[in-house]
């Protein structure tokens, strides 16, 4: 290289080195990401967590945002994967400079993406992911949905509190996906526990459509329960491929059935189906009230639990964030030092959420008090239906 040239690339070299060390600034709006899945047939259960967070934009942002300076949300798309949750995790993080990510919408693609944002020191506020070891994967990972530990065990109580003679109970779930294998377990403890005999565990992936083999050996060992840890897609799938197939007991569905985009897959099929529920429209509370008013008066049915998780995870960061600005204001402050700031303040919070109270454990596992469980009804189109909250 002649000299000039070198002299040239050295100091390109400088300003690249120096570009580099530049701390970003908290810009105003405050960026605040969210990453669930916006395409796949995970997005049955991530387009209910994007209404969550836009009405949570505009409701907190007409009540004065972060302190009097708004907030914008930014939607990146996880898709149904992994890698689809890295990448959207990682735009987040490097170009969209977001203070926190509410996301992925599974756990799944938590235990891949949150360790990222974690290196990074960016809070994650998880809006769905139920499985066991989810605030476990780092210091800046917690949840607003309650694990399977706490949600699942409800709506075998409440089978049980419908049909007392249930004895032999059938499981089905899903192998490829972390969340349904880790439902299952609680479910088969909580099975046992209440003097039941698990007859069969049927395996499947959250991709399969054709549950043949798996309803017949299902079905062979004469269950009066059947419990199926899936996703919307295939959970459905399974369900009508179970009723046609002549079942006529309980079936209880998991939380990863919790939508009613699932109903147009299982149909006429999904009426009666058991599902715990984190959330309940009826909810105490006068931001439960709001929220649900502002919900139904667009989607003129009842909101459900996939967004008021996502708008509690929004209310959350905007609620702790108020707390970090009025030591310090946020927009324009060194991004790095307002993204560990605030992951301190999510933690130390309690939160009025349409969830009802909530705060946080020291390794970010939600504390929260109310649960309870919904039956499908179908209507007669065999499209539509409601989630009946039992008493
Ligand atoms: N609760 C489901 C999960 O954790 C959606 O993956």
């Amino acid at each position: 290289m002649k000299p000039v040239t070198r002299k040239i690339a050295i100091a390109f070299g400088i300003l690249a080195a120096t570009t580099f060390v530049v701390a970003e600034k908290v810009a105003t709006p405050i960026a605040i990401g969210v990453s669930v899945a916006q395409t796949s047939n995970t997005a049955l259960l991530g387009r209910e967590q994007v209404i969550g967070a836009q009405i949570a934009e505009s409701f907190f942002n007409s009540r004065g945002g972060v302190n009097g300076t708004p907030f914008k949300l930014f939607f990146e798309d996880t898709g149904g994967d992994e890698a689809g949750a890295i990448n959207a995790f990682q735009t987040q993080i490097n170009k969209n400079n977001v203070v926190a990510i509410v996301g992925p919408t599974l756990s799944q693609q938590a235990f891949a993406a949150d360790k990222i944002a974690d290196r990074a020191k960016v809070p994650v506020l998880g809006p769905s992911n139920t499985a066991k070891g989810i605030p476990q994967i780092g210091d800046f990972i917690a949840r607003v949905s309650s694990p399977v530990s706490i949600v699942a065990p409800n709506s075998v109580r409440a089978a049980l509190k419908i049909n007392p003679e249930i004895k032999k109970v059938a499981v089905f779930y899903a192998q490829n996906d972390a969340f349904s294998t880790s439902e299952t377990g609680t479910f088969q403890e909580t099975a046992k526990a209440q003097g039941l005999e698990i007859t069969t565990v049927q395996r499947f992936q959250t991709t399969d459509s054709d549950f043949t083999s798996q309803v017949s050996a299902g079905l062979a060992t004469k269950p009066e329960l059947v419990i199926v840890s899936g996703l919307a897609a295939d959970g459905g799938n399974l369900i009508k491929q179970l009723r046609l197939a002549g079942y006529k007991g309980l079936i209880i569905g998991g939380n990863g059935l919790n939508t009613a985009n699932m109903f147009p897959v299982c149909q006429q099929y999904c009426d009666g189906v058991l599902i715990a529920q984190a959330y309940s429209p009826t909810a105490a509370g006068s931001l439960n009230a709001a929220f649900r008013t502002v919900y139904k008066n667009t989607y003129k049915k009842e909101p459900p639990q996939f967004t008021a998780q996502a708008f509690a995870a929004v209310q959350v960061i905007v609620e702790a964030l108020r707390r970090v600005d009025k030591a310090a204001k946020v927009s324009g402050a060194e991004l790095a030092d307002v993204r560990v700031a605030l992951n301190d303040a999510i933690l130390a919070g309690t939160y009025n959420t349409p969830l009802g109270t909530i705060s946080f454990d020291k390794e970010g596992e939600v504390n929260q008090k109310l649960f309870y469980v919904a039956q499908i009804k179908m209507n007669p189109d065999n499209k539509t239906g409601s989630f009946v909250y039992l008493k």
